[in-house]
């Protein structure tokens, strides 16, 4: 597999000074909201609030696991991603392959607000809102 694709639908959740008051509640997983944008979210939208994490555009790079001080984040496998990595689709960011698994904010509410997660992730996949 060669370099990915750059499209031209580059996108960043930490851009978008609409999430996440103006994004729809689609529903709820352990404890957090999903949220979504019509004309943006394309499959997954948003997992948290006060850690919004675009499932769209996580490449399960993982270094929000490891820098977050307060285990906010699980690693969500989502094995049916594999044939759209198999056939090199990207992510929305433009940047990279989609992945198998993302960082759920399974424990948001911990969330400390230091912001390692939001600035280490290489393509901005993560918000932080403080409350
Ligand atoms: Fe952890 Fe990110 Fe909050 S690193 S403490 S989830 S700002
Ligand atoms: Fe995904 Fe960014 Fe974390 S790519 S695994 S949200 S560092
Ligand atoms: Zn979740």
């Amino acid at each position: 597999m060669g370099e990915a694709p750059v499209t031209g639908n580059v996108r960043k959740l930490i851009d978008d000074p609409s999430f996440p008051n103006q994004w729809q509640v689609k529903g709820e997983h352990l404890g957090h909201k999903l949220l979504w944008k019509d004309g943006e979210s394309k499959e997954y939208g948003v997992h948290g609030t006060m850690v919004g994490t675009d499932f769209d555009i996580c490449i399960a790079d993982g270094i929000c696991i490891t820098v977050c001080p307060t285990n906010v984040f699980d690693r969500m496998d989502i094995p049916s991603e594999q044939e759209k990595m198999d056939k090199g689709t990207p992510n929305d960011s433009g940047k990279a392959l989609l992945a198998i698994w993302k960082a759920d904010p399974a424990r948001e509410q911990d969330c400390i607000f230091c912001r390692a997660c939001e600035i280490q992730c290489p393509v901005q996949a993560i918000k932080i809102t403080e409350p």
